[in-house]
């Protein structure tokens, strides 16, 4: 790096610095430090390209800035562990738990026990062998576990087990075939065995269409009852919520409202129910608008809602940063993800950053998990590093005077103006409570007229090249 690079760096940095202390709405916020602030976990997978260096290094910058949990895309799943029966393949995973570690992010391993992505040697040689199948599964749990004992946050012990059209277990899968629907149980407690303080999870897909007993989400709270009163060690739910949006679904009927009342229910039980694979899709060949990816931001924090305000709910995963790396395409689905082709946040991102700048718990609830603070600990956030950093403060004026040509961005509000100082273009965007963007305008230098926009509180955000500043305006 060059030195004029490095004092460019500096110059950004502490910049923002100053406006911290200036306004305590500005500059740095990610959803990283606002998931943190509100006690949950955001995340999204790390896809497999990155595991073989075929990313450009924004994304992997984007994602440790942004995200606090991580998940391998496909790199802990029997076939990437065990390709061949007792050959066990740990490189990737390790990879991703020594970066997990070095930016203080939680773990999920992902999948113990499933039907899909199994090595071909499982059914080639076991088939319907209900003994050789209970050894092998076992096996695997034992090493794959053991493997990274203390080190993984939490399991996906089994996946995607139940139907999808009755309410009855998935047929199609070499170990319910083999072994029955005890394999299920066996998976829980052969894992609890190996690390008795990982959080173990059962995880599918469609479980937000409902949760009377026909529906998949109806038929697994029956299991997780008899789970739970047999003493089966499993303390939550994942809902993959892989969606489409819903007008381009006619067939959908699943909604955040019949997922909220999964999470109610696994509440009583003291389970929780954490969002795990999330991504809202539009059918692939179809031109997706503006206000379709504005509607599209709106669900996403629809889902947003449910992990913030239950309270045995903690963690918002997003299958994927980048559009462009997203396994979507498969399902027919295209678009699902917060970040665009080019790395760009989408709409959809500023709902979600919109609504965690804006949650306020209520009084009388508080996260059942208490881990979810444990992150925050170790790590030392940007915000704190500002407050005590004061030397970083003086530095950066006599750079900014050094170099003469930089002021710090600001903004002032009266009336329905917004006044912007210190911009070259900005772009200005306000948001109504809900995230929903109610008005937009670029290019801004100097002032601009928040015309169009109705009474009432909002968030303005105005951004110059990188940097960012928000606040809470009342327009009256
Ligand atoms: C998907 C991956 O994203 C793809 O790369 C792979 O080809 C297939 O699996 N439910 C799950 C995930 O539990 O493991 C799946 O991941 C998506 C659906």
């Amino acid at each position: 790096m060059s030195t004029k690079q490095t004092l460019a760096g500096v110059v950004l940095g502490t910049s923002l610095l100053c406006l911290g202390a200036a306004n305590a709405l500005a500059a740095d916020e990610t959803l990283r430090s606002l998931a943190e602030k509100n006690n949950i976990y955001i995340g999204a997978i790390l896809n497999s390209q990155w595991f073989s260096g075929g990313l450009p290094g924004n994304y992997e910058q984007i994602h440790k800035t942004q995200f606090n949990i991580v998940v391998a895309e496909n790199e802990m799943k029997f076939d990437a562990t065990e390709p061949n029966e007792g050959q066990f393949n740990y490189g990737n995973g390790d990879r991703m738990v020594k970066y997990a570690k070095a930016n203080g992010m939680r773990v999920r391993g992902h999948a113990l026990a499933w039907h899909s992505q199994v090595p071909g040697w499982v059914s080639q040689k076991y088939s319907g062998k209900k003994n050789e199948l209970l050894r092998v599964l076992k096996n695997h749990i034992e090493k794959v576990v053991g493997h990274w004992k203390g080190q993984i946050d939490e399991w996906d012990v089994v996946n995607e087990a139940i139907s999808n059209n009755e309410p009855m277990w998935r047929s199609q899968s070499v170990w319910y075939q083999g072994i029955g629907p005890e394999f299920i149980d066996s998976a829980f407690v052969w894992t609890h065995a190996v690390d008795p303080d990982a959080e173990l999870c059962y995880n599918d897909y469609n479980l937000e269409q409902g949760i009377n007993p026909k529906a998949k989400a109806g038929f697994l709270l029956e299991q997780v009852k008899r789970w739970v009163a047999n003493g089966i060690p499993i303390t939550c739910v994942g809902s993959q919520t892989h969606v489409e949006d819903t007008t381009t679904d006619k067939h959908f009927i699943g909604s955040p409202d019949s997922l909220r009342s999964l999470a109610k229910e696994l509440a009583k039980l003291n389970i929780k129910l954490k969002i795990t694979e999330l991504d809202i899709g539009f059918k692939s060949g179809i031109n997706v608008s503006k206000s379709d990816l504005e509607r599209q931001g709106k669900t996403f924090r629809e889902y947003l809602d449910i992990i913030l305000e239950e309270p045995n709910a903690d963690t918002y995963l997003i299958w994927g940063v980048s559009d462009k790396w997203s396994w979507l395409g498969g399902l027919n689905r295209q678009k699902g993800l917060i970040y665009d082709d080019n790395l760009k946040p989408k709409p959809a991102f500023d709902s979600i950053m919109v609504r965690l700048q804006n949650f306020e718990p209520p009084q009388d609830t508080t996260k059942q998990d208490t881990t979810a603070t444990d992150t925050t600990k170790t790590d030392t956030t940007k915000t704190d590093t500002t407050k005590t950093d004061t030397t970083a403060q003086d530095t950066s004026k006599q750079a900014i005077a050094h170099l003469g040509s930089l002021e710090a961005l600001s903004m002032h509000f009266a009336g329905r103006t917004l006044s912007v100082t210190g911009a070259v273009a900005a772009k200005v965007e306000v948001f109504d409570m809900q995230g929903r963007p109610v008005f937009s305008a670029k290019g801004v230098n100097g002032s601009v007229e928040l015309k169009g926009v109705s009474e009432g509180l909002y968030i303005v955000r105005v951004r110059s090249g990188s940097t960012n500043l928000t606040q809470k305006i009342a327009i009256k």
